[in-house]
């Protein structure tokens, strides 16, 4: 069955692989970006995916901004949160711009977002959250506290809201990511960045079709009895 399916970050790295496999299941996919035009709007012409722009930190934004997805296209009954930033630093020298930062785009879009889309879903008896988390939300990392805490956040907000919506056929889950390959992770150092991978059990970076195939899985009609779970794509790098 065909529905609409909101994507936040749906137009680049794992946000993007994940908009191409829900439109590939046959949904009608909405992309939500944030500051990169040229990219988000090449990405729509190459792929026939509607983009749409805001802040997911923003809450009156997320508002408006589903507000013109569900005239445009409809009402989502899929929303995968998947926007999300990085500001490292050594908790000693993290500012509080990079705290705050972290913690409204990666945990506050939950919120933000998820409240946009709840109503309708329970009035329709059907719904889908993804919640895209991170391996450092599971095992912490140097320089993340805010980034690991946001992560670690996501999956209390993912069982809580789970518990929420059972009776009414919303399901909500979360995915752990390990290293994939995108320009979050182009960001770390060479040198880091061949230490990681030497970690990785499986001895590569994952691919963001690897996640996008994993959150077309959950949000199928028949992935019904799948919730409040947190599913790690990781190669093996961290087994919780
Ligand atoms: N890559 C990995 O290895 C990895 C591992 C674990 C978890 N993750 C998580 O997976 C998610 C995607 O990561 P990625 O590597 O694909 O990141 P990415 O390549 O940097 O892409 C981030 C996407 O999120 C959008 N975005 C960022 N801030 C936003 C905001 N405030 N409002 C709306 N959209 C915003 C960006 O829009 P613009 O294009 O306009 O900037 C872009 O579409 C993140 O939550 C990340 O924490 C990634």
């Amino acid at each position: 069955m065909s529905r609409i399916a909101l994507v936040t970050g749906g137009t680049r790295g794992l946000g993007q692989a994940v908009s191409l496999a829900l439109q590939q299941a046959g949904h009608q996919v909405a992309a939500v970006y944030h500051s990169h035009d040229e990219e988000a709007h090449a990405f729509a012409a190459q792929s026939g995916i509607r983009v749409f722009q805001w802040d997911v930190a923003d809450y009156a934004a997320c508002r408006a901004g589903v507000a013109r997805v569900s005239e445009e296209l409809g009402a989502p009954d899929i929303l995968v949160n998947n926007a999300g930033v990085t500001a490292d630093a050594m908790l000693h020298k993290m500012t509080p711009e990079q705290w705050w930062l972290v913690i409204q785009t990666n945990l506050g879009s939950m919120f933000n977002m998820s409240q946009q889309v709840i109503e309708g879903m329970r009035q329709r008896g059907f719904g889908r959250i993804v919640n895209i988390s991170s391996i450092n939300g599971r095992k912490g990392q140097l320089g993340q506290c805010n980034y690991a805490a946001a992560k670690a956040g996501i999956l209390g907000f993912t069982k809580a809201l789970a518990l929420e919506g059972a009776r009414k056929n919303i399901t909500v889950n979360a995915i752990a990511p390990g290293y994939c390959d995108t320009s979050m992770v182009a960001k770390v150092a060479p040198e880091t960045l061949q230490a990681i991978i030497a970690g990785i059990p499986v001895g590569r970076l994952g691919t963001p079709a690897e996640i996008g195939r994993m959150v077309a899985f959950l949000v199928a009609e028949e992935s019904g009895f799948i919730t409040g779970a947190t599913f790690d794509v990781n190669g093996g790098q961290y087994m919780a």
